[in-house]
């Protein structure tokens, strides 16, 4: 947990929201063009309105021109009649373009997102739990979704727009020198005084927006753990401390947000000035040239005109600019995620489980979670079908990392696992978990009712599955208690139930899927005496018929095992049922001193002692 102090240091990372990449970069232009092969025609037809737009656009003053010259000037009503129903023709036809050509383009935009979201989602799903491990829950939440809306701005609001606004401004350019070349050249004039403000402003937003990005960032990240962590925050009293510094990111994201207001509120009005004494230039140069008698009078409103639309495109164009920006920066970040290999089904060749007998084999298993950290080092065992074998070892000792091997939750580096006699590997992905169930050590649940979490959305599984599971493993008895049975709803950290009654649901989860081999890592954390029978008697029937695997951290437990493995630093170090073990006096011994030393009131406490201890 981020405590205050340091900045956005440790879980967030916030270095990968900082890069701010080309604005305009082919190689993932051409990869996001593939996002909309399925709307091409959409796209398309969007573009064509667009330039439809756009000529329309270039029409009105140009009709104005007309009007104005040959028709009030000579006064010809008929004329202006019917000049002026064009001209409300063309302005409606450009109400109608604009509301279609806006909706269909967001419609595109809306679908790619959606596409993208789905496609990012079940990649996620498939990636091994290790890229889990490497990346905060906060960054993958804004892949999924600020990145991918900043994504749908550069294909709606940008590309497109950016497209129309070019074509615009070309076609203003052309009607401009053709109209009367001279007074074009005269409008030009402020051009460059624009280029070099639009470079200024440019430079200074593209800095400022990157710190809005950093800062928005490290606000979430802090949320998000001040969110999850309430518990903590309110049990140590930290609210003072902790909203002193979100006080000072909040300031900071604020600061940063006036800075981008500050340079858009001097950077418009600018254009703005820029375009009056543009206009101021074409009034005094146009109004002598009209005395001359060299320019109509139309001409000189319809080029007034044209002056004033030749300036909102190169203001728009400077605004999307930072919009591209950050979309390519967006698209680069979500590529990098699709890029992340998923983890594979099996290895080739593939081999199914036909009927799985819960034969489970270790041999010379090296594992660890970075590069040569070893955890485990040199596991070999073998467990016979419907045996029970329990393993003990302190804190960190690899118990729970040996069973996560062995549902591929993670791949060994060295050795081989085998069940039934297949290397895991080759056994596809979904067959393995059928077949072996767990229960692990932190329990999640989803949210949504008791029976929905112990049924996982399996149709397969029938309500009365889950009503005779729940049964057999006491779950009703506490289920029956809640206001609604088994219709209560969960929350998402499983607030309304208790860690024992958590546990017992995980036994009724595994249990509704009928696993030929179940690995059960209990709970660190002791439960009362009456929920601890309830979980033991549970478990003996859980575990009828199938071979067993538990890590065991109670001593009720582990003597019920045909057979228990000591886990030390990594390897096994004794192997034997708890009498053996016990007269060996070795690891196991010492374990089950401190378990009843450590739970046993204090007369036994003694005598454990007396008959023990060296
Ligand atoms: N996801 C992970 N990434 C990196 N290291 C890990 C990860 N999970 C566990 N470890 C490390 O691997 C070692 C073994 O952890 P493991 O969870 O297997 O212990 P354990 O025997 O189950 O302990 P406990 O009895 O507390 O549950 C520990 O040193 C731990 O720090
Ligand atoms: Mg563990």
């Amino acid at each position: 947990m981020m405590l205050g102090g340091g900045h956005g240091h440790g879980p967030g990372d916030f270095r990968e929201e900082e890069t701010l990449g080309k604005v305009y970069d082919a190689r993932l232009m051409r990869r996001l063009l593939r996002y909309l092969a399925p709307y091409r025609w959409v796209a398309v037809i969007g573009v064509l309105m667009l330039l439809l737009l756009s000529l329309l656009q270039l029409a009105g003053p140009y009709l104005a021109k007309l009007a104005i010259d040959r028709y009030i000037g000579h006064s010809d009503f008929a004329g202006l009649t019917r000049i002026s129903l064009v001209f409300a023709g063309i302005l409606a036809a450009q109400f109608v373009l604009r509301v279609s050509q806006t909706y269909l383009v967001q419609w595109m935009g809306q679908n790619v997102m959606r596409d993208l979201r789905l496609e990012i989602f079940t990649h996620l799903q498939r990636l091994p739990l290790s890229f889990f491990d490497r990346n905060p829950v906060g960054r993958l939440m804004t892949r999924i979704t600020t990145d991918v809306e900043n994504l749908n701005e550069l294909l709606s609001s940008g590309v497109v727009a950016i497209f129309g606004d070019v074509f615009t401004l070309v076609g203003i350019v052309v009607v401009m020198l053709w109209l009367n070349w001279r007074l074009a050249l005269i409008t030009f004039t402020v051009l460059p005084f624009l280029t070099v403000a639009t470079f200024l402003f440019r430079r200074f937003v593209r800095q400022a927006y990157r710190e809005i990005r950093l800062r928005i960032a490290r606000i979430n990240a802090y949320l998000q753990e001040n969110i999850t962590g309430m518990v903590i925050v309110q049990l140590f009293n930290r609210e003072k401390r902790n909203f002193e510094h979100f006080r000072r990111l909040n300031y900071d994201y604020l600061e940063a947000y006036l800075r981008t207001i500050f340079y858009h509120a001097v950077f418009f009005p600018i254009v703005e000035l820029l375009s009056a004494v543009a206009l101021g230039l074409i009034l005094w140069y146009g109004g002598l040239r009209v005395f001359s008698g060299t320019l109509t009078i139309g001409a000189l409103v319809a080029f007034l005109q044209y002056a004033q639309r030749f300036f909102r495109p190169i203001s728009d164009l400077s605004e999307k600019y930072n919009i591209m920006q950050s979309a390519m920066a967006a698209s680069e970040r979500i590529f990098k995620l699709l890029e992340e290999p998923e983890q594979p089904s099996f290895t080739p060749p593939v081999k199914h489980l036909e009927h799985c007998r819960g034969e489970i084999e270790f041999r010379n298993v090296w594992f660890a979670y970075h590069d040569e950290d070893w955890v485990l080092r040199d596991i070999s065992f073998h467990v016979k079908p419907g045996e029970r074998v329990a393993f003990v070892g302190a804190t960190g000792s690899g118990k729970t990392s040996i069973m996560s091997l062995l549902t591929r939750l993670y791949e060994p580096q060295k050795g081989q696992i085998l069940l039934d006699g297949i290397d895991i590997r080759h056994i596809p992905l979904d067959e393995l978990r059928r077949a072996v169930g767990v229960v692990p050590q932190d329990v999640f649940l989803f949210s949504g009712s008791v029976a929905e979490n112990i049924r996982l959305g399996n149709r397969d599984i029938s309500e009365d599955v889950v009503r005779q599971v729940a049964q057999a493993l006491n779950v009703d008895r506490f289920v029956e208690r809640l206001p609604r049975g088994y219709d209560e709803e969960v929350r998402e950290r499983g607030g309304i139930l208790s860690t024992g009654q958590r546990q017992l649901l995980a036994f009724a989860r595994a249990l509704a899927y009928d696993p030929k081999v179940i690995i059960l890592d209990e709970a660190t954390s002791s439960v009362d005496t009456e929920t601890e029978r309830l979980v033991q008697e549970a478990l003996e029937k859980l575990m009828v018929g199938r071979t067993c695997l538990i890590v065991a951290h109670r001593l009720s437990t582990v003597q019920t095992a045909d057979r228990i493995i000591v886990i030390h630093k990594g390897k096994i170090r004794e192997q034997g049922t708890h009498q053996e073990l016990l007269a060996l006096r070795g690891i196991y011994y010492r374990l089950y001193q401190l378990q009843v030393v450590g739970l046993r009131p204090s007369r036994e406490r003694e005598t454990a002692q007396t008959t023990g201890a060296k």
